[in-house]
């Protein structure tokens, strides 16, 4: 039997608990016990007999410290980039365009699986990396350039060892509905057939599928094929998502809803509806800004109606080589204030308990709260407002990964 960690107090901090209902809380201070938050309050209610069992105290200086932050989309493994595509965007042709001729998305398949899974893990590696040193202790990562049962299998089992070797939480995410592969064109029908009734199952069986995404889209598959998806994932009791409302609206919002899918990601071209439908569904409208920028998207994500209809709304990177080619969840954040009008406290709620729940992970992380994963960063900012408003600037001080300093100082 293993004895029981030692609580680690981290006093005189400035908190912004992201629990759903404390703005700030001033002269405050953590305890942490192992791996876990146990106690979250102001020092002066600290109890007296816990203050006593902390042997080990770090004095914060009344830094800014939230809870680690949350990348809920991401493709980060993949190999090889598409700079080539982003000149013929430069030169006007459109992402959709260079998809119907087979390039795109297509494309980073063809490289992926080109790529020993050692040479995914190193070319995916520097990606987490850059995302870990912004303060990032949570990352979804998907599959979806691989497109064979064995490759969805390497890019799902890479993300699984870049989360062990990094020491961040990572949860995976099937997207094999993200693009016919070549070996089924024309046979749309077959290829999902053979997602829901071999892949899906093998891959769950083998603890690689934490959830199930798909990419409603013209250019992609239809909000039927998403209904087929998504019972053989709630069948396996899987979470499900869904890109969604991104270049055109087929309707994936309503679907999305109806599954009380854990979210629906882009929406740039939903409408009030679909935002009513996914809050009353509970469903996360994750906002991807690096895409919109990346595609240079006029059109923002209803924003006004998610606020209205009290839609929780998340932030996230989309962390691709396609539409969002970067790893800043920071420039996210920035991106959201700046293109979609989102206040600095949507945004901040939007990489924490918001982006938690779109994992599936409300009250686990994204907030500081007592049974809460003990991830925290210190941030080097005067104003909590400062987050997302640098650019090209990282304030984060020190990222306390379970319980323990992962990166920086904390003096
Ligand atoms: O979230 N839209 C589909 N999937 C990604 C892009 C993937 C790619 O272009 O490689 C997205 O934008
Ligand atoms: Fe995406």
């Amino acid at each position: 039997m293993t004895a029981d960690p030692a609580p680690v107090l981290w006093r005189n901090a400035r908190l912004l608990p992201c629990d759903g209902h404390t703005a700030r809380l001033d002269a405050a201070a953590l305890i942490t016990r192992g791996a876990r938050l146990e106690w979250v309050g102001r020092e002066r209610d600290l109890p007296a007999t816990l203050r006593a069992q902390c042997q080990e105290v770090h004095d914060l200086n009344a830094a800014w410290v939230t809870p680690g932050l949350i990348d809920c989309h991401t493709h980060l493994v993949f190999a090889g980039t598409r700079a080539y595509e982003y000149v013929q965007r430069l030169r006007g042709i459109s992402y959709e365009e260079i998809a119907r001729q087979g390039g795109g998305i297509l494309n980073t398949v063809r490289d992926t699986r080109l790529a020993s899974e050692p040479e995914l893990f190193d070319q995916s590696a520097p990606r987490l990396a850059a995302l870990c040193a912004e303060g990032v202790t949570t990352v979804e990562i998907k599959s979806g350039y691989g497109l064979t049962l064995a490759d969805e299998a390497r890019l799902l089992r890479v993300a699984r060892r870049l989360g062990e070797a990094f020491g961040v939480r990572v949860q995976t995410c099937l997207l094999a509905a993200h693009a016919l592969p070549p070996e089924f064109t024309g046979r749309g029908a077959d290829y999902l057939d053979t997602i829901v009734h071999d892949w899906l199952p093998r891959l769950h069986g083998e603890g690689l599928v934490d959830s199930v995404d798909i990419f409603v889209e013209n250019i992609g598959f239809s909000a039927d094929d998403a209904v087929i998806l998504f019972e053989a994932a709630s069948r396996l009791g899987l979470g499900v998502k869904m890109h969604a409302e991104q270049l055109s609206n087929i309707g994936g919002s309503q679907v999305a809803a109806r599954f009380h899918a854990l979210s629906c990601d882009h929406l740039e071209y939903a409408t009030p509806e679909d935002a009513a439908a996914l809050a009353k569904s509970g469903t996360v409208a994750v906002l991807l800004p690096v895409a919109y920028y990346g595609l240079r998207e006029t059109r923002a994500p209803p924003i006004t109606a998610f606020r209205a209809a009290c839609t929780r709304m998340a932030v996230a990177t989309d962390c691709n080589p396609g539409s969002a080619p970067g790893a800043s969840l920071l420039l996210a954040m920035s991106m959201a204030t700046r293109f979609f009008g989102l206040t600095p406290e949507e945004v901040l709620l939007g990489v924490t308990c918001h982006a938690a729940h779109a994992l599936g992970l409300s009250g686990a992380a994204g907030a500081l709260v007592p049974g809460a994963a003990a991830d925290f960063v210190v941030w080097a900012v005067r104003e909590p407002e400062e987050l997302g408003y640098w650019v090209g600037l990282n304030p984060a001080r020190a990222v306390i990964r379970s319980g323990r300093l992962a990166a920086g100082h904390l003096a």
